[in-house]
């Protein structure tokens, strides 16, 4: 059969891409479904903190994943300026996660402990602070706005419902815990541990 013949022939076309696509998805895809280790946490992981989870939906809200990515990947290129590449076991208990495609900054995955608080503090109040040519935007609002720590444990609550191990103390603890915070506050936190388990190993 000549390929023309299928391109000029939508009826045949549209079942044979949906074909392709079908065993696609079921070499591909399915079979992560069963891996042990696209659902094992690895070792030492351990759930955002209150203060932490609200830095992570604050990054979210900036848009902060439109810009930067969360995942290393394994070549040299990547490990050498980044660090360890980035394993699905780091990633179980985010809900969504933020690997991302597109790099506009740098990515973050291992950002966490690279830099002071302080530096990332200046760095997000006005980025040309530190890195004269950067293009990145200025964040000043976080530094006045406070965290909504009444929401806070029903996020939690949201999250044990798809299996992030959050205890009843956790969430219980969760109000107090992020009360009075800025919103950079808690952005630093979510930043400072990012990739940080694999690679204190
Ligand atoms: C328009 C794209 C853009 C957005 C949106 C953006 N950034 Fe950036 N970011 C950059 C660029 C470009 C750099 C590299 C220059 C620099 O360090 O400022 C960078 C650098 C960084 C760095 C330093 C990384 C390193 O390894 O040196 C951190 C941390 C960072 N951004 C955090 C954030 C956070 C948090 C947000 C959201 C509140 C954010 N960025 C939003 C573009 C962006």
């Amino acid at each position: 059969m000549n390929h023309e013949m299928i391109e000029k022939n939508l009826g045949l076309m549209i079942p044979l891409i949906i074909l392709a696509i079908s065993f696609g998805f079921l070499v591909e895809v399915v079979p992560l479904f069963f891996h042990k280790d696209m659902k094992t946490p690895i070792e030492g992981l351990t759930p955002h903190t209150a203060l932490q989870l609200e830095g992570r939906d604050i990054y979210i809200r900036e848009g902060c994943n439109t810009c930067h990515t969360q995942m290393i990947r394994p070549f040299r290129a990547e490990t050498e300026r980044y660090g360890h590449y980035t394993v699905a076991g780091e990633h179980v208990y985010e809900h969504p996660f933020l690997w991302g495609s597109k790099r506009t900054g740098p990515d973050l995955a291992r950002v966490g402990g690279r830099y002071s608080d302080d530096w990332h503090r200046a760095h997000m109040y006005n980025p040309r602070n530190v890195v004269p040519e950067s293009k990145m935007p200025s964040y000043p609002w976080l530094f006045t706005a406070k965290v909504n720590h009444k929401i806070t444990p029903k996020k939690m609550e949201a999250l044990r419902t798809v299996g992030v191990p959050y205890t009843d103390e956790d969430i219980a603890g969760a109000s107090a815990a992020v009360k009075g915070k800025t919103e950079i506050e808690a952005v630093v936190a979510y930043l400072q541990q990012l990739g940080t388990v694999l690679s204190n190993k």
